[in-house]
C-alpha cells in the first residue's frame, strides 16, 4: 500500500478560493476518476467543507430532482461519499494518520486550512503538506498576497529543508477568461524571478464555480461534496484540465 498524498489548497488570502477548489478537485477525483480522498476540514473559524456537505445532504434530501439524481448515481457508484473530517490546524495531521491507521486508504488527502502564515500551527501543517496549490487571482491585493505567501513558504520552508513539502505552485483563479490573459503573462514572468511557477490551467470568474444545487427546481449542480459536477456545467470549466494537470504533479 503506498502512502497517501498530502494536499492543500493554501494561501493567507481569504476568499482566493481554497475551498472551493478543495471540494472540486476532490469530488472530481473520487466520483468520476476513481481515486480515493480524505477531506480533513482543519479550517476551525469556518469549516466550509462541512458547511458544504450539510448543504449537499440538505438539497439531495429535499429537492426531488436532485434526490433521484443522488440515488441513481450511488446505485451505479457503489460506495459512499467521501469522509469529511472536522479538525483544527494543530491536529489535522494526526487526524488524517489516526484515520489511515484505523483502516481508511486514501490516495490522496486534503486539508482545508485556514489563510495565514503567521500561526505556527498552521505553518507547522503546511510543513507536512507534500504538495501545495495557491490559488491567486487577478486582483491586485490577492496577487501579492498570494505571491507574498508562495514565496515566503518557498524560502521559509523549501529551501531551508524544514518541511516535507516536494512542490509549491499557483493556480490562476476567477480569471476573466479561460486562458492566461497578459496580467497573468506577467505575473508569471516576474513569479520565475522568485522561483515560482504556476499551473497552465487557468480558471475563469464563474457563477458555476458556486452553483451548489437547490432545494426547489431542476438545478444544475457544479460544486457537490457528494456528486461529481453536471456534465453541461463542466464543458468550458477547465475543471477536467486542471485535475489532469495535478495529478501529473502528485503522481496518482
Ligand atoms: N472561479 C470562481 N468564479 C467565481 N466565484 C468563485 C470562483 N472561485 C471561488 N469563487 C467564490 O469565491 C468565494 C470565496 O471562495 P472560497 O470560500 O473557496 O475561498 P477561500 O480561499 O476558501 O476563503 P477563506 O479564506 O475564507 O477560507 C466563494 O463565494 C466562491 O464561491
Ligand atoms: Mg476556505
Amino acid at each position: 500500500m503506498s502512502e497517501p498524498v498530502f494536499v492543500a489548497f493554501a494561501t493567507q488570502k481569504g476568499g482566493a478560493g481554497k475551498s472551493t477548489l478543495t471540494a472540486l478537485t476532490a469530488s472530481y477525483l473520487y466520483y468520476l476518476e476513481g481515486v480515493d480522498v480524505l477531506v480533513i476540514d482543519c479550517d476551525d473559524r469556518q469549516h466550509s467543507q462541512k458547511d458544504y456537505r450539510e448543504n449537499d445532504l440538505a438539497v439531495t434530501g429535499e429537492n426531488p430532482y436532485l434526490k433521484r439524481l443522488c440515488q441513481n448515481f450511488y446505485k451505479k457508484f457503489e460506495k459512499k461519499a467521501y469522509e469529511i473530517i472536522l479538525s483544527n490546524p494543530a491536529e489535522a495531521a494526526k487526524v488524517a494518520v489516526d484515520r489511515i491507521e484505523e483502516g481508511a486508504n486514501p490516495d490522496v488527502v486534503f486539508f482545508d486550512i485556514t489563510g495565514t502564515v503567521n500561526d505556527l500551527e498552521i505553518v507547522k501543517l503546511l510543513s507536512v503538506m507534500d504538495y501545495l496549490f495557491v490559488p491567486i487571482t487577478p486582483d491586485t491585493a490577492d496577487m501579492k498576497s498570494s505571491i507574498r505567501f508562495a514565496s515566503h513558504v518557498v524560502n521559509s520552508m523549501i529551501t531551508t529543508g524544514k518541511s516535507k513539502i516536494k512542490d509549491i505552485y499557483l493556480v490562476w483563479n476567477r480569471v476573466p477568461s479561460k486562458a492566461k490573459t497578459r496580467l497573468c503573462d506577467i505575473i508569471d514572468g516576474y513569479l520565475d524571478e522568485l522561483g515560482l511557477h504556476s499551473l497552465n490551467t487557468v480558471l475563469s470568474n464563474s457563477s458555476r464555480f458556486f452553483k451548489d444545487g437547490a432545494t426547489i427546481g431542476r438545478t444544475g449542480i457544479f460544486r457537490s461534496t457528494m456528486l461529481p459536477p453536471d456534465r453541461r456545467l463542466l464543458k468550458g470549466s477547465n475543471l477536467p484540465e486542471l485535475v489532469s494537470e495535478i495529478r501529473q504533479i502528485i503522481k496518482v
